[in-house]
């Protein structure tokens, strides 16, 4: 049956919405266009199924549905209220809202939540004297209200909980960094699956993971099967089912070796029982070992690396900690690049190399760096091409 396009919205976070341009376009998304932490695009519901399957740095698939100007409370309800709501939801249905209001006419986004809320319930209790409940638990639809000033956009959150939420990881150890963040920092790094991958504080084993999914070019939703657009009216399995054969059938072989390492008996516990559970047993690596005592594996590596960062660790620790990070870039990682992700500019500054690349990322609401450390061999010859090199980024970057 042919389908129709509508426009569709992929939030991401900051920093990521070129990767996650990238993604959609390799898609087949049509008109992708980025935005701030977002990024729009269009297509159809076979699309929409598409977005929430297989992309690695997305948050949530919004599908708007409805815009309108509201200069006013009254404005808001009388609009919402306008609206066939009875179309998508049935009367005695479960309805939640998720209000973003940026908006000096709505100051309370709790407050636009609730006259949305009234006129929704106003008009169902008119036409069949009963309304939704509303509640966050398990929902037949969940709107997506976004004010900016009073230009007014519902769009239905055809995702439900956030798509970070893969459903591989049955454990975290401390600060686990999010799996659309390290989905993120693997493609920022511009790796192409052709060499090995090594994490030398792998933690909970979220990079590791991410890395041998998109290196086995596994879809990023693989573990999961909770999507709120399978609770839509017009949801079709089979369409579904077709798009996830299909998408599963893209695994392929990956020839080079994922490894992950950390100092911590519990975190390589942690990530263990997480690799197990997304059957990535026989596909990634681990030792319990100090990063100083753990050589990478043999052969050309990217390594990606979330070092402790402030909060939880003495500085004097975590100025030495640094420092340690760069001598072994010096000592073991020689002709190979390496990507550090962390908040504490401070702290970089003990790595003593000059990253050739510094990006800027945000870990939950830490401003971060991304850099990246093209290593050397030491030879002279190859230490004199290196500070050319850096010298020559420097200024591109200056
Ligand atoms: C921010 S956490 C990494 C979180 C990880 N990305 C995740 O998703 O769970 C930093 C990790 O570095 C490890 N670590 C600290 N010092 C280390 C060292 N000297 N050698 C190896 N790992 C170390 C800690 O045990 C911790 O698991």
């Amino acid at each position: 049956m042919e389908q129709k396009d509508f426009k569709m919205v992929a939030k991401t976070m900051y920093g990521l919405e070129g990767v996650l341009a990238n993604e959609l376009e390799a898609l087949g998304a049509k008109n992708v266009e980025k935005l701030n932490r977002a990024v729009s695009f269009e297509g159809d519901m076979n699309m929409l199924y598409k977005a929430n399957y297989q992309l690695r740095t997305a948050i949530t698939i919004l599908k708007p549905i409805y815009s309108f100007e509201a200069n006013s409370d009254k404005e808001l309800y009388d609009n919402i209220y306008k609206f066939k709501w009875e179309k998508l939801l049935n009367a005695d249905g479960v309805l939640s809202i998720e209000p973003s209001v940026y908006s000096s006419i709505f100051t309370h986004s709790l407050y636009a939540s609730q006259k949305t809320k009234d006129a929704i319930c106003d008009r169902f209790r008119r036409m069949f004297n009963q309304r939704p409940t509303l509640t966050k638990e398990n929902p037949d639809l969940i709107l997506n209200l976004h004010i900016n000033e009073n230009q007014v956009t519902v769009s239905l959150n055809s995702s439900g909980d956030s798509l970070h939420r893969r459903n591989y990881r049955l454990r975290a150890e401390m600060a686990p960094i999010n799996e659309v963040l390290a989905a993120g920092l693997i493609q920022l790094s511009g790796w192409k699956r052709d060499c090995n991958f090594f994490d030398p504080m792998c933690g909970s084993g979220t990079m590791v993971i991410e890395a041998a999914m998109f290196a086995y070019n596994i879809p990023a939703q693989y573990y999961r099967y909770d999507f709120a657009f399978k609770k839509w009216a017009d949801f079709s399995m089979p369409e579904f089912r077709r798009v996830r054969d299909e998408a599963d059938k893209g695994i392929t072989e990956f020839d080079y070796e994922i490894w992950g390492s950390d100092i911590s008996g519990s975190a390589i516990k942690t990530a263990t029982e997480n690799i197990n559970n997304a059957k990535l047993h026989k596909d990634i690596e681990l030792f319990r070992a100090d990063i100083q005592e753990q050589n990478p594996p043999e052969g050309k590596t990217l390594i990606i690396m979330n070092p402790p960062y402030g909060q939880r660790i003495e500085t004097d620790d975590l100025f030495n900690l640094y420092d340690i990070i760069g001598r072994v870039f010096k000592n073991k990682y020689s002709g190979n690049t390496a990507w550090i992700i962390s908040s504490d500019m401070e702290a970089f500054k003990y790595v003593a190399l000059r990253p050739s690349q510094k990006i800027t990322v945000y870990n939950s609401n830490l401003e971060c760096k991304f850099c990246k450390y093209d290593i050397y061999d030491g030879s002279k010859k190859a230490k004199k091409q290196q500070g050319n090199q850096e010298e020559q980024e420097q200024e591109n970057q200056d």
